[in-house]
């Protein structure tokens, strides 16, 4: 059977996987509101084709950060890839390496910062959790640095773990055993569970790295300018996937004032709920430069490793470039606040 769309990937997925491996990639915390809010806000967002323009070439090169990738869509970081295919994250890498485009590895992949950058190539950005000390934080900063990575991802949006009530259920623990958090395998873990973190510690952030910072996790025009203040290079408007505080705005319902926040002044990207072209769509023509997809990713790897997670991007690449075409944008410049009714 022809897996046609993303959705074909999650059934077969979950099919493959144990109930309590499944849950902990799908699910989000409390009610799970805005987990269904993603998707929902997308649905009711329309959009408004133009028509008799030449679209016979589609063109969706980007840059972000200065680093070339041949779409906007990256993969957004996650834990424990391992779950799903037992390559883990290095099949995650390479189908990104494949696809042209950049992944996010987390702080707490199940693979090491190292593995992975051996395994990928394409370019790397590295997603930080000061867990469970600064000084811990600042040792896979380092090693993240020394192995390529391109920038860091603080994320800021989990001074503590959300409410996810179906782990609860299955009484797994935080990763799941056996998937192990690899980066911490030789390291000590002493210090809290998770470090405070304020806007004073982005100062801490710069005087460790050189590398561009971009803050994930922001969801208002007010934090957004406070981002700005304290010189990030980039910012990713996202609820987390729903996993953390249960009906939060959908990030596509907060885009448009963040975009007016920063006027400009760093790049912004998008997660949560994508699942179609259109989607990807909707969130560059409010103003994002790139999005991240997080649990498509997850699936592909589950139906086939690398493979798979090299046809889900793929599958959105062709729907997007159906998308710009059935819309009359053939170019990414070509695609403004116009083509959406909120
Ligand atoms: C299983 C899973 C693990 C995640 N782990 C992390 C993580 O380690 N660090 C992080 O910043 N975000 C993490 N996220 C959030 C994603 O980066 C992203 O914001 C979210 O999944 C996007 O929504 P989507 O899954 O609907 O595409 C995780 C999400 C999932 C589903």
């Amino acid at each position: 059977m022809e897996l046609v769309n993303v959705f074909d990937y999650e059934k077969l997925a979950q099919a493959r996987m144990a109930p309590p491996l499944w849950d902990y990639y799908q699910g989000g915390s409390d009610d799970e509101v805005t987990m269904r809010e993603c998707r929902a806000a997308f649905e009711r967002i329309k959009l408004r084709p133009r028509v008799l323009v030449d679209v016979s070439a589609i063109d969706m090169h980007c840059e972000v950060l200065g680093t070339p990738v041949s779409m906007p869509l990256l993969i957004a970081p996650m834990a424990s890839h391992c779950m799903a295919h037992p390559e883990g994250e290095c099949a995650t890498a390479q189908a990104a390496g494949r696809a042209g485009t950049l992944m996010i590895a987390s702080t707490v992949a199940t693979r090491t910062i190292e593995e992975i950058a051996q395994a990928a190539s394409g370019p790397l950005w590295f997603q930080l959790y000061t867990y469970p000390s600064l000084k811990v934080a600042e040792l896979l900063v380092r090693r993240a640095e020394d192995a390529g990575y391109r920038a860091i991802v603080l994320t800021v949006d989990l001074p503590r773990l959300g409410n996810r009530e179906k782990d609860r259920r299955h009484n797994i623990t935080i990763p799941p055993v056996p998937y192990q958090e690899a980066n911490f395998v030789d390291v000590e873990k002493v210090g809290q569970a998770w470090v405070t973190l304020t806007w004073e510690s982005l100062a801490w952030l710069r005087s460790i790295t050189s590398l561009p910072v971009i803050l994930k996790g922001i969801l208002t025009g007010e934090d957004a300018r406070l981002a700005i203040e304290h010189g990030v290079d980039g910012i990713v408007v996202t609820n987390h996937g729903g996993r953390q505080l249960d009906t939060a705005i959908p990030g596509i319902e907060a885009l448009p004032e963040i975009i007016e926040a920063v006027a400009g002044r760093c790049e912004i990207y998008f997660d949560g709920g994508i699942r179609r072209g259109t989607d990807i769509l909707k969130a560059l023509a409010l103003g994002a430069r790139a999005v991240l997809i997080g649990r498509p990713v997850l699936w592909g790897l589950a139906v086939s490793g690398a493979d798979g997670a090299f046809s889900v991007l793929e599958l959105l690449r062709k729907e997007l470039e159906l998308a710009m075409a059935l819309s009359g944008r053939p170019t990414l410049a070509s695609i403004d606040r116009s083509l959406v009714k909120m």
